[in-house]
């Protein structure tokens, strides 16, 4: 596979089968992402491989707290806080399609509500990944951990896995901290969905589209 095919296969993937996964696989593809470029080398990346028992305490403490709207502040804005265009069309598309694929209607909120808990067990894939960065870094530190996320993705696809990278993921840090005794000056940034994927699954035959070059790209000569 070259990088073209994989960047071209992935996709966020939210329904896996119960095969487990090697975890040397999982340390061998989070070794080689690292090889991510960052400011002068700061490589901001800390990384929670999560599976079994842990993974079902934290998936369960998650969707307690979601279903008592114990809810806690991300350690960091993902999104924006007021919605502008084109992104606001864009964000309710997305959502529109997803629901669409999984049959849901708009005024169904408990298989909404279900489907958005979904992302508190990772999509029941066998490995949840959670990523810290330092309090003390910038914004610039989240662009290198961009790069490094997507090394695991593109590396998943070679291994023949598929993944679902998930700010969901971020929205309890105190609690995910505590269980993981991590410590409180770690900020948590989110986390990824990784294993085998259900292709059978209706959720997994959707898949979202891209905007035009010339709508993105201007070329100056
Ligand atoms: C940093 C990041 C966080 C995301 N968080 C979630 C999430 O919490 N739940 C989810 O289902 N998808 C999440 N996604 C997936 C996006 O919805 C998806 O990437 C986008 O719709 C494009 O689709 P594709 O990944 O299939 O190409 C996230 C993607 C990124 C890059």
């Amino acid at each position: 596979m070259n990088v073209s095919q994989a960047i071209k296969q992935r996709h966020s993937t939210r329904a896996f089968t119960q095969q487990a996964v090697n975890i040397e696989v999982i340390k061998n593809l989070i070794n080689t992402a690292k090889h991510a470029p960052s400011g002068v080398n700061m490589q901001p990346w800390q990384v929670a491989v999560v599976q079994g028992k842990t993974k079902q305490t934290l998936s369960e403490g998650m969707i307690n707290a979601f279903r008592n709207k114990n809810t806690e502040s991300m350690d960091y804005h993902y999104y924006p806080t007021e919605w502008v265009q084109p992104y606001k069309s864009r964000r309710v598309e997305t959502g529109k399609k997803l629901y669409e694929a999984l049959d849901i209607q708009r005024e169904d909120k408990e298989k909404r509500l279900a489907q958005w808990e979904a992302n508190y067990r990772a999509f029941d894939a066998p490995i949840m990944l959670l990523f810290f960065i330092d309090e003390s870094l910038e914004t610039g530190s989240y662009l290198d951990y961009g790069m490094f996320l997507q090394n695991i993705m593109l590396l998943a696809e070679e291994a023949g896995l598929a993944t679902c990278p998930q700010g969901a993921l971020g929205e309890f840090p105190t609690l995910i901290k505590e269980t993981l005794k991590i410590d409180k000056n770690k900020k948590l940034i989110g986390g990824m969905a990784i294993g085998y994927k259900d292709t059978n699954h209706p959720v997994n035959q959707y898949r979202t589209t891209r905007i035009e070059l010339d709508e993105f790209c201007s070329f100056y000569d």
